[in-house]
Protein backbone atom coordinates (compact mmCIF):
# COMPACT_ATOMS: atom_id res chain seq x y z
CA UNK A 1 0.00 0.00 0.00
CA UNK A 2 1.34 3.48 -0.63
CA UNK A 3 1.88 5.63 2.27
CA UNK A 4 0.02 9.14 2.73
CA UNK A 5 2.49 12.05 3.18
CA UNK A 6 1.76 11.96 6.91
CA UNK A 7 2.98 8.54 7.19
CA UNK A 8 6.29 9.20 5.60
CA UNK A 9 7.51 11.79 8.35
CA UNK A 10 10.14 10.90 10.57
CA UNK A 11 8.20 12.19 13.05
CA UNK A 12 10.30 10.65 15.77
CA UNK A 13 13.14 12.39 14.10
CA UNK A 14 12.05 15.62 13.53
CA UNK A 15 10.86 16.03 17.22
CA UNK A 16 14.62 15.12 18.52
CA UNK A 17 15.88 17.16 15.80
CA UNK A 18 13.45 20.10 16.80
CA UNK A 19 14.15 19.60 20.45
CA UNK A 20 17.99 19.81 20.51
CA UNK A 21 17.88 22.90 18.24
CA UNK A 22 15.30 24.54 20.59
CA UNK A 23 17.40 23.81 23.74
CA UNK A 24 20.60 25.89 21.88
CA UNK A 25 18.85 28.33 19.93
CA UNK A 26 15.50 28.92 21.30
CA UNK A 27 14.75 32.66 22.62
CA UNK A 28 14.53 33.15 26.25
CA UNK A 29 10.93 34.86 26.53
CA UNK A 30 9.29 36.63 29.50
CA UNK A 31 6.63 34.26 29.13
CA UNK A 32 8.66 30.88 29.02
CA UNK A 33 10.17 31.57 32.98
CA UNK A 34 6.66 30.72 34.38
CA UNK A 35 4.21 28.18 34.61
CA UNK A 36 1.17 30.59 35.77
CA UNK A 37 -1.65 30.13 33.76
CA UNK A 38 -2.98 33.82 34.22
CA UNK A 39 0.30 35.53 32.68
CA UNK A 40 0.54 32.87 30.05
CA UNK A 41 -3.23 33.59 29.07
CA UNK A 42 -2.08 37.00 28.75
CA UNK A 43 1.06 36.59 26.82
CA UNK A 44 -0.87 34.25 24.50
CA UNK A 45 -3.68 36.78 23.74
CA UNK A 46 -1.35 39.78 23.67
CA UNK A 47 0.28 37.60 21.23
CA UNK A 48 -2.71 36.80 18.74
CA UNK A 49 -2.24 39.97 16.77
CA UNK A 50 0.76 41.57 17.72
CA UNK A 51 5.03 40.75 17.51
CA UNK A 52 7.19 39.30 20.50
CA UNK A 53 8.71 43.21 20.82
CA UNK A 54 6.02 44.94 21.28
CA UNK A 55 4.58 42.44 23.21
CA UNK A 56 7.27 42.56 25.86
CA UNK A 57 6.82 46.06 27.50
CA UNK A 58 3.21 45.32 27.72
CA UNK A 59 3.03 42.17 29.09
CA UNK A 60 5.44 43.38 32.06
CA UNK A 61 2.87 46.32 32.73
CA UNK A 62 -0.36 44.44 32.55
CA UNK A 63 1.76 42.04 35.25
CA UNK A 64 3.15 44.82 37.47
CA UNK A 65 -0.80 46.72 37.21
CA UNK A 66 -3.07 43.59 37.15
CA UNK A 67 -0.23 40.50 39.33
CA UNK A 68 -3.51 38.07 39.73
CA UNK A 69 -7.00 37.10 37.59
CA UNK A 70 -9.04 38.87 41.18
CA UNK A 71 -6.83 42.07 41.02
CA UNK A 72 -7.27 42.45 36.73
CA UNK A 73 -11.28 41.25 37.68
CA UNK A 74 -11.70 43.70 40.31
CA UNK A 75 -10.51 46.85 38.00
CA UNK A 76 -12.54 49.18 36.30
CA UNK A 77 -12.73 48.49 32.42
CA UNK A 78 -11.52 52.01 32.10
CA UNK A 79 -7.83 50.98 33.50
CA UNK A 80 -7.59 47.71 31.88
CA UNK A 81 -8.13 49.73 28.29
CA UNK A 82 -5.86 52.54 29.44
CA UNK A 83 -2.60 49.70 29.72
CA UNK A 84 -3.78 48.28 26.54
CA UNK A 85 -3.41 51.30 25.06
CA UNK A 86 -1.48 51.35 21.61
CA UNK A 87 -1.67 47.24 21.51
CA UNK A 88 -5.17 47.46 19.14
CA UNK A 89 -7.73 45.52 18.51
CA UNK A 90 -9.51 45.94 21.97
CA UNK A 91 -11.64 43.80 22.20
CA UNK A 92 -8.86 41.36 23.46
CA UNK A 93 -8.43 43.41 26.27
CA UNK A 94 -12.34 43.91 27.19
CA UNK A 95 -12.34 39.82 27.12
CA UNK A 96 -9.66 39.31 29.13
CA UNK A 97 -11.54 41.37 31.31
CA UNK A 98 -14.90 39.58 31.01
CA UNK A 99 -13.15 36.21 31.65
CA UNK A 100 -11.52 37.03 34.86
CA UNK A 101 -14.48 38.00 36.17
CA UNK A 102 -15.92 35.06 35.07
CA UNK A 103 -13.17 32.75 36.44
CA UNK A 104 -13.55 34.45 39.86
CA UNK A 105 -17.15 34.18 40.20
CA UNK A 106 -17.47 31.01 37.79
CA UNK A 107 -14.79 28.98 37.81
CA UNK A 108 -13.84 29.79 41.96
CA UNK A 109 -10.92 31.58 40.46
CA UNK A 110 -9.11 28.77 38.94
CA UNK A 111 -7.82 28.93 35.31
CA UNK A 112 -10.14 26.31 32.93
CA UNK A 113 -7.87 23.43 32.41
CA UNK A 114 -10.17 21.28 29.94
CA UNK A 115 -9.42 22.51 26.21
CA UNK A 116 -13.72 22.41 25.55
CA UNK A 117 -14.21 24.79 28.47
CA UNK A 118 -11.48 27.09 26.99
CA UNK A 119 -12.72 27.17 23.86
CA UNK A 120 -16.07 28.63 25.37
CA UNK A 121 -14.24 31.78 26.28
CA UNK A 122 -14.32 34.83 24.04
CA UNK A 123 -11.20 35.50 22.18
CA UNK A 124 -9.55 32.22 22.85
CA UNK A 125 -9.66 29.60 19.42
CA UNK A 126 -8.08 26.37 19.41
CA UNK A 127 -4.36 27.55 18.76
CA UNK A 128 -4.76 29.84 21.69
CA UNK A 129 -6.09 27.22 23.56
CA UNK A 130 -3.39 24.61 22.80
CA UNK A 131 -0.80 27.34 22.93
CA UNK A 132 -1.84 27.64 26.84
CA UNK A 133 -2.68 24.41 27.96
CA UNK A 134 1.02 23.04 26.80
CA UNK A 135 2.43 26.08 28.08
CA UNK A 136 0.87 26.21 31.63
CA UNK A 137 -0.06 22.65 32.27
CA UNK A 138 2.25 20.63 29.50
CA UNK A 139 -0.82 18.85 28.13
CA UNK A 140 -0.51 17.85 24.57
CA UNK A 141 -2.69 20.32 22.87
CA UNK A 142 -1.15 21.06 19.79
CA UNK A 143 -1.00 25.07 17.90
CA UNK A 144 -1.76 26.39 14.39
CA UNK A 145 -0.62 30.15 14.40
CA UNK A 146 0.24 31.52 10.99
CA UNK A 147 3.89 30.99 11.89
CA UNK A 148 3.22 27.11 12.43
CA UNK A 149 0.95 26.68 9.44
CA UNK A 150 4.21 27.88 6.83
CA UNK A 151 6.87 25.66 8.77
CA UNK A 152 4.09 23.09 8.17
CA UNK A 153 3.01 23.97 4.65
CA UNK A 154 6.53 23.63 3.72
CA UNK A 155 7.73 20.83 5.69
CA UNK A 156 4.56 18.76 3.47
CA UNK A 157 5.08 21.03 0.26
CA UNK A 158 1.19 21.67 0.33
CA UNK A 159 0.55 23.33 -2.63
CA UNK A 160 -2.54 25.23 -2.09
CA UNK A 161 -3.04 28.08 0.42
CA UNK A 162 -3.12 27.31 3.75
CA UNK A 163 -6.43 28.70 4.17
CA UNK A 164 -7.81 25.86 1.56
CA UNK A 165 -5.52 23.24 3.75
CA UNK A 166 -6.62 24.01 7.77
CA UNK A 167 -7.82 20.52 8.35
CA UNK A 168 -4.82 18.52 7.06
CA UNK A 169 -2.44 21.38 8.88
CA UNK A 170 -4.19 20.88 11.75
CA UNK A 171 -3.54 16.51 11.50
CA UNK A 172 0.44 17.02 10.66
CA UNK A 173 0.02 19.67 14.16
CA UNK A 174 -1.46 16.92 16.14
CA UNK A 175 0.97 14.22 14.59
CA UNK A 176 4.01 16.13 15.05
CA UNK A 177 3.57 17.29 18.91
CA UNK A 178 5.86 15.70 20.83
CA UNK A 179 3.61 13.75 23.85
CA UNK A 180 6.81 13.71 26.66
CA UNK A 181 7.37 17.75 25.68
CA UNK A 182 4.33 19.46 24.38
CA UNK A 183 5.32 22.95 26.38
CA UNK A 184 8.93 22.75 24.83
CA UNK A 185 7.87 21.49 21.52
CA UNK A 186 4.91 23.98 20.76
CA UNK A 187 7.52 26.65 21.81
CA UNK A 188 10.41 25.07 19.28
CA UNK A 189 7.50 25.24 16.88
CA UNK A 190 7.04 29.05 17.38
CA UNK A 191 10.48 30.02 17.07
CA UNK A 192 11.22 28.09 14.17
CA UNK A 193 8.73 29.95 12.62
CA UNK A 194 9.49 33.61 13.89
CA UNK A 195 13.53 32.74 13.63
CA UNK A 196 14.29 30.26 10.84
CA UNK A 197 11.28 29.57 8.56
CA UNK A 198 10.35 33.26 7.93
CA UNK A 199 8.21 34.09 5.16
CA UNK A 200 10.53 35.95 2.71
CA UNK A 201 13.84 34.71 3.01
CA UNK A 202 13.98 31.43 5.25
CA UNK A 203 17.39 30.63 6.98
CA UNK A 204 16.88 27.24 5.70
CA UNK A 205 21.43 26.18 6.00
CA UNK A 206 20.12 26.62 10.03
CA UNK A 207 17.49 24.62 10.18
CA UNK A 208 17.00 21.68 11.83
CA UNK A 209 14.58 19.81 9.91
CA UNK A 210 16.31 21.07 6.58
CA UNK A 211 16.55 17.32 5.72
CA UNK A 212 13.18 16.58 6.22
CA UNK A 213 11.27 19.56 4.21
CA UNK A 214 9.58 18.82 0.90
CA UNK A 215 10.18 22.59 0.22
CA UNK A 216 13.40 22.20 0.02
CA UNK A 217 13.30 19.19 -1.55
CA UNK A 218 11.79 20.66 -4.35
CA UNK A 219 13.20 24.09 -4.40
CA UNK A 220 10.24 25.90 -3.23
CA UNK A 221 10.98 27.12 0.31
CA UNK A 222 10.63 30.56 -1.07
CA UNK A 223 7.29 29.98 -3.50
CA UNK A 224 5.45 28.66 -0.62
CA UNK A 225 2.98 29.16 1.18
CA UNK A 226 0.85 30.08 -1.74
CA UNK A 227 -0.86 32.92 -1.80
CA UNK A 228 -4.49 34.12 -2.27
CA UNK A 229 -5.25 36.73 -4.50
CA UNK A 230 -5.79 40.17 -2.46
CA UNK A 231 -8.74 41.90 -2.34
CA UNK A 232 -8.39 46.06 -1.77
CA UNK A 233 -9.11 47.10 1.67
CA UNK A 234 -12.46 49.50 1.49
CA UNK A 235 -11.01 53.04 2.37
CA UNK A 236 -13.30 55.29 4.52
CA UNK A 237 -13.18 59.35 4.52
CA UNK A 238 -13.71 60.26 8.19
CA UNK A 239 -14.54 63.90 9.22
CA UNK A 240 -12.89 64.38 13.21
CA UNK A 241 -13.62 67.68 15.22
CA UNK A 242 -11.56 68.85 18.43
CA UNK A 243 -14.33 71.13 19.48
CA UNK A 244 -12.98 74.21 21.75
CA UNK A 245 -15.19 75.82 24.23
CA UNK A 246 -14.77 79.28 26.04
CA UNK A 247 -13.18 77.72 28.82
CA UNK A 248 -10.34 76.10 26.57
CA UNK A 249 -11.77 72.52 26.75
CA UNK A 250 -12.14 70.08 24.52
CA UNK A 251 -15.21 67.69 23.68
CA UNK A 252 -14.40 63.73 24.06
CA UNK A 253 -16.95 60.95 23.33
CA UNK A 254 -16.72 57.16 24.15
CA UNK A 255 -17.72 54.81 21.70
CA UNK A 256 -20.26 52.45 22.70
CA UNK A 257 -19.12 48.92 23.94
CA UNK A 258 -19.90 47.22 20.92
CA UNK A 259 -18.22 47.09 18.10
CA UNK A 260 -14.62 48.20 16.57
CA UNK A 261 -12.66 50.14 19.37
CA UNK A 262 -15.72 49.65 22.26
CA UNK A 263 -15.48 51.47 25.22
CA UNK A 264 -12.23 53.51 24.21
CA UNK A 265 -12.79 57.49 23.94
CA UNK A 266 -12.44 59.59 20.61
CA UNK A 267 -12.84 63.36 19.06
CA UNK A 268 -16.31 63.04 17.61
CA UNK A 269 -16.91 62.88 14.18
CA UNK A 270 -18.10 60.73 10.83
CA UNK A 271 -18.08 59.36 7.68
CA UNK A 272 -17.78 61.88 4.72
CA UNK A 273 -21.32 61.61 2.49
CA UNK A 274 -21.04 61.55 -1.45
CA UNK A 275 -20.31 65.49 -2.18
CA UNK A 276 -19.81 66.38 0.62
CA UNK A 277 -16.95 68.49 1.96
CA UNK A 278 -14.94 67.61 5.02
CA UNK A 279 -16.19 70.80 7.09
CA UNK A 280 -19.83 70.13 6.09
CA UNK A 281 -19.33 66.31 7.05
CA UNK A 282 -18.23 67.40 10.23
CA UNK A 283 -21.07 70.05 11.22
CA UNK A 284 -23.44 67.43 9.91
CA UNK A 285 -21.80 64.78 12.00
CA UNK A 286 -21.55 66.70 15.30
CA UNK A 287 -25.33 67.90 15.20
CA UNK A 288 -26.61 64.23 14.46
CA UNK A 289 -24.10 62.84 16.98
CA UNK A 290 -24.03 64.96 19.48
CA UNK A 291 -26.81 67.97 18.84
CA UNK A 292 -25.02 70.47 19.07
CA UNK A 293 -23.40 73.43 16.31
CA UNK A 294 -20.31 74.44 15.89
CA UNK A 295 -18.18 76.19 13.90
CA UNK A 296 -15.50 74.29 11.83
CA UNK A 297 -12.08 75.96 12.12
CA UNK A 298 -8.52 75.25 10.69
CA UNK A 299 -7.21 71.95 9.44
CA UNK A 300 -5.36 70.47 12.62
CA UNK A 301 -3.92 67.34 10.68
CA UNK A 302 -4.25 64.26 8.43
CA UNK A 303 -4.19 60.83 9.87
CA UNK A 304 -4.53 57.61 8.05
CA UNK A 305 -4.70 54.36 9.67
CA UNK A 306 -5.02 50.70 8.41
CA UNK A 307 -7.31 48.44 9.79
CA UNK A 308 -7.69 44.76 9.27
CA UNK A 309 -10.79 45.05 7.29
CA UNK A 310 -10.84 48.16 5.64
CA UNK A 311 -8.39 51.46 5.59
CA UNK A 312 -9.42 54.99 7.52
CA UNK A 313 -8.51 58.65 6.50
CA UNK A 314 -9.19 60.91 9.77
CA UNK A 315 -9.35 64.56 8.70
CA UNK A 316 -9.22 66.58 11.58
CA UNK A 317 -10.03 70.22 12.22
CA UNK A 318 -10.21 72.25 15.70
CA UNK A 319 -13.82 73.89 15.69
CA UNK A 320 -15.74 76.45 17.85
CA UNK A 321 -18.46 75.06 20.17
CA UNK A 322 -21.68 77.62 19.46
CA UNK A 323 -24.55 76.68 20.86
CA UNK A 324 -27.06 73.64 22.31
CA UNK A 325 -26.29 71.19 25.24
CA UNK A 326 -24.22 68.18 24.05
CA UNK A 327 -25.98 65.01 24.05
CA UNK A 328 -24.56 61.37 23.72
CA UNK A 329 -26.93 60.36 21.34
CA UNK A 330 -24.53 58.03 19.10
CA UNK A 331 -22.04 57.04 21.41
CA UNK A 332 -22.14 56.33 25.69
CA UNK A 333 -21.29 58.94 27.17
CA UNK A 334 -19.39 62.87 26.32
CA UNK A 335 -16.71 64.82 28.49
CA UNK A 336 -15.43 68.07 28.37
CA UNK A 337 -11.76 67.96 29.27
CA UNK A 338 -8.69 69.92 29.37
CA UNK A 339 -5.50 69.05 27.33
CA UNK A 340 -3.93 68.33 30.51
CA UNK A 341 -6.75 65.35 31.07
CA UNK A 342 -6.56 63.58 27.62
CA UNK A 343 -3.45 61.39 29.11
CA UNK A 344 -6.11 59.80 31.45
CA UNK A 345 -8.50 58.33 28.85
CA UNK A 346 -7.62 55.74 26.69
CA UNK A 347 -7.91 56.30 23.35
CA UNK A 348 -7.38 54.41 20.04
CA UNK A 349 -4.12 54.70 17.66
CA UNK A 350 -4.79 56.99 15.23
CA UNK A 351 -6.13 59.54 17.57
CA UNK A 352 -2.92 59.29 19.70
CA UNK A 353 -1.56 61.24 16.87
CA UNK A 354 -4.43 63.61 16.96
CA UNK A 355 -3.32 64.28 20.69
CA UNK A 356 0.14 64.68 19.30
CA UNK A 357 -0.71 67.30 17.00
CA UNK A 358 -2.86 69.40 19.52
CA UNK A 359 0.12 69.59 21.71
CA UNK A 360 2.50 70.96 19.43
CA UNK A 361 -0.11 72.98 17.89
CA UNK A 362 -1.49 75.87 20.07
CA UNK A 363 -4.98 76.12 19.71
CA UNK A 364 -5.48 79.97 20.22
CA UNK A 365 -3.45 80.32 16.56
CA UNK A 366 -5.88 77.34 14.93
CA UNK A 367 -8.80 78.84 15.71
CA UNK A 368 -10.83 81.67 13.64
N1 LIG B 1 3.18 33.73 19.49
C1 LIG B 1 2.12 33.18 20.10
N2 LIG B 1 2.49 32.56 21.24
C2 LIG B 1 3.84 32.75 21.36
C3 LIG B 1 4.81 32.34 22.32
N3 LIG B 1 4.45 31.66 23.40
N4 LIG B 1 6.10 32.69 22.11
C4 LIG B 1 6.43 33.41 21.00
N5 LIG B 1 5.58 33.82 20.08
C5 LIG B 1 4.28 33.49 20.24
Amino acid sequence: MVKSKLEQLPIAELRVLLRSWYQQAGRDLPWRQTFDPYAIWVSEIMLQQTQVKTVIPYYYRWLAKFPSIASLAAAPQQEVLKVWQGLGYYARARNLHRTAQWIVSQSDGQFPQQLEQLLTLPGIGRTTAGGILSAAFNQPTPILDGNVKRILVRLMAILVPPKQAIPQLWQVSVTLLDPEYPREFNQALMDLGATICTPKQPNCDRCPWITCCQANHLHLQTTLPMTEPRVPLPHKQIGVAVIWNDQGQILIDKRPEEGLLGGLWEFPGGKVEAQESIPECIQREIQEELGISIDVGNHLITVNHAYTHFKVTLTVHHCRYLQGEPQAIECDEIRWITLDELDQYPFPKANQDIIAALRSSPPALNLD
